[in-house]
C-alpha cells in the first residue's frame, strides 16, 4: 500500500492536530528536509516521510539505500531546545520504539546492535541517524532530528549488502502496510517521549542487545581493534573488556562496532 498522509493522520488520532506531517514521493533525505524546516519554524515538532530518498544518509558519512516504495524513510523533528545528552539518548530511544513496533506488526523478534541498528534474524532491518544543531551556549541543542529507515519489502540488495541486510517481508512473511508502520512509530515515539534517556529504556535497550557477550571489532577514525562486549550501562554506553585486561566505555560518536563471527 502506498504512503498516504491521510491514512497516517487518521491512524495517529489527536496527535495529528499538534504534529504536522509532510509526505514526499521522493526527496533527497527526510533528515535534510527536517533540518531545513527547523531553520524556518522555530520550536516546532514535525514529521517527514518519503517513499524514496535520493541521498539517504547513515551514520559516519555512509549512504542509506532508500529504494522507492520498498521501505519506510521517516524523520521526527523535535524543535524544543534540550541538552546534548538527551539528544544522544534519542537514538537509543528510537531503537527501542522501532523494535517494539516491528515486533507488534511483524510478529518477529527484534534485537539492537549498538548503537543505532535494529536487527531481525541476524541481519540489519533498520538504521537510525540522529542529528541536531548546537545552540550558542555550546552545551545544548536548538533542535534534534531522529531519522529511521526500515527495510519493509523484499528488494534486490547489492551483493555487499545482501548478507548483512534483511526486510520485514523476508522475516515475517507479510507485506506490512507502510502507513500502519509509520503511524505506530510516530504514536509510540511521541506518547513515550518522557521515557527517553531513562533507566527503563536503557534496560530494554540492553535486554535487546545483539552484542553483549560477543567479540567485536571496534572501528574508530584512526584505529581498529578487537574487544569483548561485557555490558551496556544506564546511559546505553558500551562496556568493553580489552585484550590487556583493561575496560573501556564507549559512548556514541565516531565509532562503530562489528561483531566477529567465530
Ligand atoms: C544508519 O544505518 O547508519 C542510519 C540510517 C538512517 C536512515 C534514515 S532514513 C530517514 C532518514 N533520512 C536520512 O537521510 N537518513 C535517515
Amino acid at each position: 500500500m502506498a504512503l498516504c498522509k491521510i491514512k497516517i493522520r487518521r491512524k495517529i488520532g489527536k496527535l495529528s492536530k499538534t504534529v504536522p506531517i509532510t509526505v514526499y514521493k521522493t526527496t533527497d533525505s527526510t533528515n535534510t528536509q527536517a533540518k531545513s524546516y527547523a531553520e524556518k519554524n522555530r520550536q516546532e515538532s514535525a514529521v517527514f516521510i518519503a517513499s524514496e530518498q535520493t541521498a539517504g544518509r547513515g551514520r559516519l558519512g555512509r549512504s542509506f539505500i532508500s529504494e522507492r516504495g520498498k521501505g519506510l524513510y521517516l524523520s521526527i523533528l523535535l524543535g524544543n531546545g534540550f541538552s546534548s545528552d538527551f539528544a544522544i539518548s534519542l537514538t537509543t530511544y528510537m531503537a527501542v520504539i522501532a523494535s517494539r513496533t516491528v515486533e507488534a506488526l511483524g510478529g518477529v523478534k527484534a534485537k539492537i546492535k549498538w548503537v543505532n541498528d535494529v536487527y531481525v534474524g541476524g541481519r540489519k532491518l533498520a538504521g537510525i541517524l540522529t542529528e541536531g544543531k548546537a545552540a550558542n551556549d555550546g552545551e545544548s541543542l536548538e533542535y534534534a532530528v531522529v531519522g529511521i529507515g526500515i527495510n519493509l519489502l523484499k528488494q534486490d540488495f547489492d551483493m555487499d549488502v545482501k548478507n548483512i541486510a534483511t526486510t520485514l517481508e523476508d522475516e515475517s512473511g507479510k507485506r506490512i502496510d507502510v502507513n500502519s508502520l509509520a503511524a505506530m512509530i510516530i504514536r509510540e515515539f511521541f506518547e513515550n517521549l518522557d521515557k527517553a534517556g531513562t533507566p527503563e529504556i536503557a534496560a530494554e535497550y540492553k535486554a535487546r542487545s545483539f552484542i553483549i557477550g560477543e567479540d567485536v571489532t571496534v572501528i574508530k577514525p584512526t584505529e581498529s581493534y578487537t574487544a569483548h562486549v561485557t555490558d551496556i550501562n544506564e546511559k546505553c554506553e558500551l562496556i568493553l573488556s580489552l585484550p590487556d585486561g583493561s575496560e573501556e566505555t564507549l559512548s556514541t560518536g565516531e565509532v562503530s562496532v562489528r561483531k566477529i563471527n567465530r
